[in-house]
């Protein structure tokens, strides 16, 4: 596990704060601060898991309350914290696994409250991940997890996948079973209690980005999948037009059309005071 200290470059905070990723974040830390009464957090200790290289999670909730002495950011690519902006001097960063205990070993039952926004989205053992993040909790603590259940883009390259054209394109992965529809707010909530968490919220939200000008939207389209696609130079005007028209078409079907449409779940839980009966119930092997 490796160490980084904070530095003192400026924030900007307009430039955080029209960032949707930031907004969704906050919106969150709102969710955490009505659902748990979260008044006074100055003697507890938080931690951020997959903080990311924006910190939007731990900034918003600095803001919201200035007195919080230190946050512990914790992220597996080192290089969120060699390559940040800015860190506020309270964040006490910190390489660590959220899949790996031994990674996570200081803070073991030491945490107030635990909190991670689009981060275990794309683990697909998340039991393991309530898991360690059960572990890491004092006992009364919380945790709360902010995850996507559906994406539009998933949607918009499934679809792309069905035509013949751009399937022989293709060069990027393709997850089949990345967001099963039988896996939603129940689904987690019955796994959250499983892993031993009370008063469990699970909570299904959707957030949506209007359109800008076509032009923008087919750019910002061709920017998001081209990658996937071998595309030879002579055919990008042509390809931006089918992947618009695809889009507008098939994924956005109703008059009134988004950039992007998300499905997010909220779930949070507690750490019962008294923790026997469910320490007892973990099962996974690390
Ligand atoms: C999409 S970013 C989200 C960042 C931030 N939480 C936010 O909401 O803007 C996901 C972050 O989680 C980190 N991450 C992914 N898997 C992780 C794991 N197993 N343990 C810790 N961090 C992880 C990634 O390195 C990345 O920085």
């Amino acid at each position: 596990m490796a160490e980084s200290s904070g530095n003192s470059k400026t924030l900007s905070s307009m430039e955080q704060e029209n960032d949707i990723n930031y907004d969704c974040a906050a919106d969150f830390v709102n969710e955490c601060v009505l659902e748990f009464r979260w008044t006074d957090l100055s003697n507890d200790l938080i931690m951020d898991v997959g903080c990311g290289h924006d910190f939007n999670c731990c900034n918003f909730i600095l803001k919201v309350f200035p007195d919080i002495k230190y946050l512990v950011a914790i992220d597996n690519d080192p290089s969120v914290f060699e390559n940040a902006d800015y860190i506020d001097e309270r964040i006490y960063c910190c390489v660590g696994n959220i899949e790996e205990r031994e990674t996570l070993l200081p803070f073991v039952g030491q945490m107030d409250k635990i909190i991670s926004t689009g981060t275990i989205d794309v683990i697909s053992n998340k039991q393991l991940v309530f898991e360690n993040v059960y572990h890491l909790l004092k006992p009364g603590g919380e945790a709360a997890f902010l995850f996507t259940l559906n994406h539009c883009y998933y949607n918009f390259l499934t679809v792309l996948l069905e035509i013949p054209k751009f399937r022989k394109m293709f060069k990027g992965q393709y997850d089949p079973n990345m967001y099963p529809k039988e896996r939603r707010g129940q689904y987690y909530k019955q796994m959250l209690e499983e892993v031993g968490f009370h008063n469990v919220v699970s909570k299904v939200v959707e957030k949506k980005e209007p359109p800008p000008s076509d032009e923008d939207w087919k750019d910002i389209l061709y920017e998001e999948f081209k990658n996937m696609f071998k595309i030879s130079p002579h055919s990008v005007a042509d390809i931006k037009e089918d992947l618009f028209q695809i889009y507008v078409t098939k994924i956005e079907k109703c008059k009134l059309k988004y950039m992007n449409r998300v499905l997010l779940l909220y779930l949070l839980g507690s750490k019962p005071i008294s923790t026997f009966h469910s320490e007892v119930k973990q099962t996974t092997v690390l």
